[in-house]
């Protein structure tokens, strides 16, 4: 009965709950609750042995990371408690989170299993495709933390890696100077107004930063200003999804796209959308599916481009 009590007790708090909830689905390391839980290591930590010493759950280490799981079964006199956290309402969208963090988990274990052959690797294969390319002058929209920027830069002759956060912008430099690449100019600026040259870049990157901004036709209408004759734009963008938590926890603008708005858009400030290539969906149940569009500057003066 005490050990029920105090269960009950440890879990009137509600990240500790959330925390449980999401063992309860998955065995997952620290780095990955804290991503999930948005709270801080120490935290987290704290919630965990706490979690421990209620034998709720265990910790185990596999590949050099100690990942924790749910201790007991539904047998158990403490399963209650589980379902308890397993049906709490779901307010800040855990549930949406852990799906994207399997599905990525899964990816790479596809990859790693898919590459057998000793010294293979899809870096090795990116560096073999990308040796063909041309000296590329490109511009990464919205870099954020860099992890895209850094993959331009190791085939892009120059990356500009544009955000408004100075705190994503002092992660993306780090991550480059750690990987030595000496290819990229990082540069806090918003997307609406950027002080570059017009017609100087042969691709713009516009990866998951329209949802962020609040006039998309204005973003890519600097884009496609910095686009030479014949320069490309490539957005990466979500469908139209109803995870309305995103606005709070991520600050996005909008619930995502329809392809077709985005291709009318750009479209209005002079690119020629070729191509929408919407992948299928590795996993049915995540609301976020993601879409890709192309586009050409073919016009030597767009109307609505303004010129710097
Ligand atoms: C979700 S991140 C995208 C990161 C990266 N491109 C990727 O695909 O992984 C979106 C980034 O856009 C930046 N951003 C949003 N609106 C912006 C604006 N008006 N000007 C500059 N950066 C902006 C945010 O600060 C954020 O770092």
């Amino acid at each position: 009965m005490d050990a029920l009590t105090e269960a009950f007790r440890a879990l009137g708090d509600p990240t500790r709950l959330r925390i449980l909830r999401l063992i309860s689905e998955a065995r997952l390391n620290v780095t990955e609750v804290v991503s999930l839980v948005g709270v801080a290591q120490s935290s987290v930590s704290h919630h965990l042995t706490k979690l421990k010493g209620l034998d709720l759950i265990r910790e185990e280490r596999h590949g050099g990371y100690t990942y924790y799981s749910l201790a007991l079964d539904e047998k158990a006199a403490l399963w209650p408690l589980i379902r308890l956290a397993k049906d709490a309402p779901d307010e800040y969208g855990d549930k949406a989170r852990l799906t994207e963090l399997l599905r990525r988990r899964e990816d790479v274990q596809t990859l790693n299993e898919k590459l057998l052959e000793p010294g293979q690797s899809w870096r090795l294969w990116s560096a073999a495709l990308s040796s063909l390319l041309p000296p590329l002058e490109v511009v990464d929209f919205g870099c954020g933390t860099g992890m895209l920027t850094v993959e331009l830069a190791r085939w892009a002759k120059h990356v500009t890696a544009i955000d408004r956060s100075e705190s994503a912008l002092t992660k993306a430099k780090a991550e480059a100077t750690r990987q030595s690449l000496t290819n990229i100019t990082f540069l806090a600026a918003d997307l609406e107004h950027l002080p570059l040259p017009s017609g100087s870049v042969d691709l713009v990157v516009v990866s998951q930063s329209l949802h962020h901004v609040t006039h998309i036709e204005a973003v890519l209408a600097e884009g496609a200003r910095l686009l030479r004759q014949s320069g490309r734009m490539i957005v990466l963008e979500l469908m139209p999804h109803d995870e309305a938590w995103v606005r709070s926890r991520l600050g996005h603008q909008h619930l995502g796209f329809e392809p077709t708005a985005v291709e009318a858009a750009m479209r209005a400030v002079g690119l020629e959308a070729e191509q929408q290539v919407l992948p299928t969906p590795r996993d049915a149940g995540s609301p976020f599916k993601a879409f890709l569009l192309t586009g050409t500057r073919t016009r030597k003066s767009p109307a609505k481009l303004r010129s710097v």
